[in-house]
């Protein structure tokens, strides 16, 4: 395994003002996800109020990606690309994934919307991907294996009947958006390495409906259930701190 790294209070420093940026964004941006909205208009939005908080959207650049944001509706599970031609009604499930760094330092984060309605299946599916999240992340402490963190989601999600998707995992964070070590969000507990006060983790669980797997789109990023089944998709990147976590992505 690679090495993590240790990040220091003024890397956490940027890391905070980043992730709290974002959470702000987030909160911003949920008076726009309305039936008639293009996940287009929503990427523009965020991407100018990034610029105007000083934030550079790190998405954008990374591994050819053109956008800012990442916008998955209903059967994406993520990585949904913003286009003019999504436009949203009323039922929609909604997933807004995003990078901003601040001074170099970088803070990912993944929120849920219901367009008008949502449905029964749709609003328990979201509350359960909330649960594992917060689960997962009050497991966080200095001497708590990793796995430990990955088994927390896949039991609570499992219990529920939903599935675990395993094509993508949560991540170590800071002046790359993708650092060691990789964060599964399933498997035995009791493995791994062990978290240490410093390290930063993006944690997040990605479920779904029906059938864990999921197929790439021809676009090369487009994520979908195989089976058409709903997904949901919750994010937050944390640092270990002296007795548990803090999550920079948080007001
Ligand atoms: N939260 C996403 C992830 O960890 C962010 C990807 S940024 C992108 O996969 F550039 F790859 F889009
Ligand atoms: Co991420």
């Amino acid at each position: 395994m690679e090495r993590i790294i240790i990040k220091n209070k003024s890397s956490i420093d940027k890391m905070r003002i980043a992730g709290k940026a974002l959470a702000q964004l987030m909160q911003e941006v949920a008076s726009m996800v309305i039936p008639g909205a293009s996940s287009h208009d929503i990427d523009a939005f965020m991407e100018r109020r990034m610029h105007e908080l000083e934030l550079v959207p790190a998405c954008k650049g990374y591994a050819g990606y053109r956008h800012a944001t990442l916008i998955s509706l209903n059967d994406v599970v993520v990585h949904g690309i913003p286009s003019k031609e999504i436009i949203l009604k009323s039922g929609d499930f909604v997933k807004i994934d995003v990078v901003g760094s601040y001074k170099g330092y970088c803070a990912d984060m993944a929120r849920y919307f219901f367009v008008g309605e949502a449905s029964p299946v749709a609003r328990r599916l979201a509350s359960v991907a909330q649960l594992a999240l917060d689960a997962a992340i009050a497991k966080v402490a200095p001497g708590v294996r990793l796995s430990d963190i990955s088994s927390t989601i896949q039991e609570i999600v499992e219990k529920e009947g939903f599935g675990i998707v395993r094509d993508f995992a949560g991540h170590g964070i800071g002046k790359a958006i993708h650092e060691p070590p990789q964060v599964l969000n399933y498997g035995k507990p009791g493995h791994g390495p062990v978290l240490q006060e410093g390290m930063t983790l993006a944690i997040e669980p990605m479920i779904t409906e029906k059938s864990y797997k999921v197929r790439i789109m021809s676009d090369g990023w487009t994520a979908r259930t195989i089976d058409g089944g709903l997904a949901a998709h919750v994010e937050d990147t944390i640092v270990v701190t002296k007795d548990g976590a803090e999550v920079l992505t948080r007001l």
